[in-house]
């Protein structure tokens, strides 16, 4: 039995780690925090809201007080640390944002841990969920391991490495027993559509012009989303206190190719002529600060721990889109009133 707080559940990759955990394990009860903004949605937990180990509370992580309140309500004993504010283009905009809800809202889940379990630490665990952008940006060649030196470039990364060092300190400081995983870009069901794979998806379905940063020479290392929480699910039961894990797909693509793909499947899945819309790709102003390539080596969660991707990235991009042509009236919903808004003020049109 254990009560296992994750936070940022209604998120894209919470959503699909709540479920894991729910349906996986009966004994342990899964509690839900997040605030709900922009990139919280109920909807995606729908078919596991009503189960008896689950529980959703909603709640800012920076409400220190509060938190300290769902711990004593839930006897929590564990925590799996996602919320956050997750998106590089709008850390770009509101940088502050990012600082609060990413570092003193982890800050504040740490101290609340910290507090209520009162340096009893047997059997808990605070386990920290961030990703490899806190490295920086890689050449032509190389891969990120655990060992590499933290280099964060954009706001969004900057303010993930911030929380990722108050982890490891509060570990160091006070003993508090804690893991962290540093994972690669994530795509499947459920992904706002603000980040590349859902929002090109969306627009070729739409006919709406598809925004290439700079030469869409950048490359980004894809791992499919139930991966992910299989990972998290793998570290968080067999993790070694206090080390860091790296989780990644080997999975490298290059934009350009990878919106070729998009454009390919959609178009023969909606029974489109081959090439229909290659006319969408529209080459835009590069984004700032774009790190040209991640690439995450992954080779210590795989001897270590024995995880390995379940997927072929072909699979996963097929399963995804197949999920987003289906589930329209998911798109629909997140995609109306506030959205409208962002899309103008990103993307000028
Ligand atoms: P997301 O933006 O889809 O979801 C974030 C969730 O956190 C939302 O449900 C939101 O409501 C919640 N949240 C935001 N601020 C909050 C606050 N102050 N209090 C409570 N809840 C709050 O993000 P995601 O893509 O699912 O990412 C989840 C985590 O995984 C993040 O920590 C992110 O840095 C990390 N990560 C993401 C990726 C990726 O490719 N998406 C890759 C590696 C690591
Ligand atoms: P994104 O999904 O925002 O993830 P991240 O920046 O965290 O890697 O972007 C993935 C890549 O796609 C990145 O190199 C930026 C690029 N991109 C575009 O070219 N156009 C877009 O409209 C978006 C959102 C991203």
């Amino acid at each position: 039995m254990r009560n296992i707080l994750v936070t940022g559940g209604a998120g894209f990759i919470g959503s699909h780690l709540v479920r894991l955990l729910v349906n996986t394990y009966p004994d342990y009860h899964i509690v839900n925090m997040d605030v709900l903004t922009y990139a919280g949605n109920l909807e995606n937990l729908k078919d596991i809201e009503a189960k008896d180990n689950y529980t959703f509370v909603k709640c800012d992580i920076c409400d220190v007080k509060k938190v300290i309140e769902v711990f004593q309500e839930y006897t929590i004993d564990s925590v799996i640390h996602l919320a956050a504010e997750s998106h590089v283009d709008r850390s770009i905009e509101d940088p502050f944002s990012f600082a609060q809800t990413n570092v003193m809202g982890t800050l504040s889940l740490l101290q609340a841990a910290k507090e209520y379990w009162g340096g009893n630490f047997t059997n808990k665990l605070f386990y920290h969920v961030s990703t490899d952008e806190v490295y920086g940006s890689l050449g032509e060649d190389g891969f990120f391991t655990e060992e590499t030196t933290y280099d964060p470039h954009s706001p969004y990364s900057a303010s993930k490495a911030s929380s990722d060092h108050f982890v490891r300190a509060f570990a160091d400081t006070y003993g508090l027993p804690t893991v962290i995983s540093n994972c690669s870009n994530n795509y499947g069901s459920y992904q706002f559509p603000e980040k590349l794979i859902p929002l090109f998806i969306n627009n070729i379905v739409h006919n709406k012009s598809l925004p290439v940063y700079g030469k869409g020479e950048n490359v980004r290392d894809w791992l499919f989303v139930n991966d992910h929480a299989r990972a998290i699910d793998v570290i968080f039961h067999k993790g070694k206190l206090g080390d860091t894990y790296n989780i990644g797909g080997f999975n490298e693509w290059k934009n350009i190719d990878l919106i070729k793909v998009m454009i390919k499947t959609v178009d023969r899945l909606l029974g489109r002529e081959e090439g229909a819309s290659d006319k969408l790709i529209t080459y835009v102003t590069d984004r700032a600060g774009h790190d040209l390539r991640y690439a995450i080596d992954s080779t210590k969660l795989k001897n270590e721990l024995g995880w390995e991707p379940s997927l072929q990235f072909e699979e996963g991009i097929e399963k995804t889109v197949t999920w987003y042509l289906k589930n329209n009236e998911w798109m629909e919903k997140v995609t109306s009133g506030k959205y409208q808004e962002y899309y103008k003020k990103m993307y000028n049109k």
